[in-house]
């Protein structure tokens, strides 16, 4: 039997498992090409796939240019102010319009000069006035769909998924307090890590590694022993990091917050590749982008309910690179485990602690089961 079908059962298997019992998937799922290529097709073009922070793209004209399942976008904040992803791939003949990141009205083909506005509209295209039949209305770059959830970014590359806002009901009740939204970009960064996207979405999901792994970063705040599941539903899972009663204040924090909330860090992801956790004060996250089944393209940052340079958002920047940097080494070792043909299934650790390990296993069986009939994109 092929990786694909083989994984595509076990996925099935899991859904008639209790959560009590729950398993690991077998180590392919985190190391096959061709299993990767299925997600890509039927999960990262389906779904909302979070891109970035508005905070990126403060001003009209601001843009950053990102790649997704080999698609090229470029995000930006159009003369009017609106947030638009535009395909960052020239009509005329396919090369690509801008790299990296700025401020731009137009974008110009750096090969034969084009010219588009800030709408993706061919403005300008030399010398084709000759040619019969030619019509600049019919080169607006695709405009993908695109939604502003809390401050962040969204893509949905097939235009064909619900409105996000309708699937984050069950987890906006969640941290409504938090007021996310309106809360700071303080820092932001591109990087590649050598693992698997989901190692990593399932790694920054589970509280079971925090006092082994972040000995003297996270453990002293948000120990193992404290963690409590949340809730779930088809487009999120999480856990509560409680803080230990004896740190202090994680100030300055939003009116409104219940004392409970004042001592716990909502931990979640939102499926299949946006994960958050969601301190008083600061809030770190991460949009994954596969980038072959071995890495993953990373880009995180911190948004605060202060400004960049006070001294809570340094000091949180600071601990998250010191994380980060732990979870990094982690993963890349763990990836060169999972190509052992020797390791097999074991039991997931309890609910409070690997619980959301298993909801993500079971929104990928809901996406990919063998149960589930595939429509290409
Ligand atoms: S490929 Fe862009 S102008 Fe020719
Ligand atoms: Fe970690």
């Amino acid at each position: 039997m092929d990786t694909v079908t083989h994984l595509r059962e076990e996925l099935t298997k899991l859904k008639s498992i209790s959560a009590e019992q729950a398993r690991t998937m077998p180590p392919s799922y985190y190391t096959s090409a061709e299993f990767l290529a299925l997600e890509e097709e039927h999960i990262f073009r389906k779904e909302w796939v979070c891109v970035g922070h508005t905070g990126e793209i403060p001003n009209p004209g601001d843009f950053y240019t990102t790649e997704l399942v080999g698609e090229q976008l470029i995000v930006l904040r159009d003369e009017a102010g609106e947030v638009r992803i535009l395909s960052n791939v020239c009509r005329h003949r396919g090369n690509i319009l801008a790299q990296g990141s700025g401020n731009r009205k137009k974008f110009i083909c750096g090969y034969h000069a084009w010219v588009y506005d800030s709408a993706g509209r061919l403005q300008n295209a030399p010398l084709m006035d000759q040619i019969e039949g030619f019509d600049k209305s019919a080169c607006t770059l695709p405009n993908f769909a695109t939604e502003i959830w809390e401050g962040f970014i969204y893509v949905n590359l097939d235009g064909n998924a619900a409105p996000l806002a309708e699937q984050l009901g069950g987890i906006e009740a969640i941290i409504k307090n938090y007021k996310m939204g309106e809360r700071n970009f303080v820092y932001g960064e591109e990087t590649i890590w050598g693992c698997n996207w989901k190692c990593l979405a399932e790694n920054f999901m589970e509280g079971y590694h925090l006092s082994p792994t972040h000995v003297k970063t996270l453990h002293p705040i948000t120990p193992t022993s404290l963690c409590v599941k949340m809730p779930h539903d088809d487009y999120f899972t999480g856990y509560w990091a409680k803080y230990n009663p004896n740190y202090p204040e994680r100030l300055p924090y939003p009116e409104g917050l219940t004392k409970e909330e004042t001592r716990q860090s909502p931990m979640f992801a939102i499926n299949p590749n946006h994960v958050i956790g969601l301190a008083t004060n600061a809030c770190v996250y991460m949009c994954l982008r596969p980038a072959g089944p071995d890495h993953v393209a990373i880009r995180w940052g911190v948004i605060s309910t202060a400004q960049p340079d006070d001294q809570s958002a340094i000091d949180y920047v600071k601990l998250c690179h010191e994380f980060n940097e732990e979870d990094k080494e982690k993963l890349e070792t763990l990836q060169k485990g999972l190509k052992s043909k020797y390791l097999g299934s074991n039991y997931l650790a309890p609910g409070d602690f690997e619980g959301t390990i298993w909801d993500m296993y079971q929104f990928m069986a809901r996406r990919l089961g063998s149960d589930v009939e595939l429509q290409k994109a």
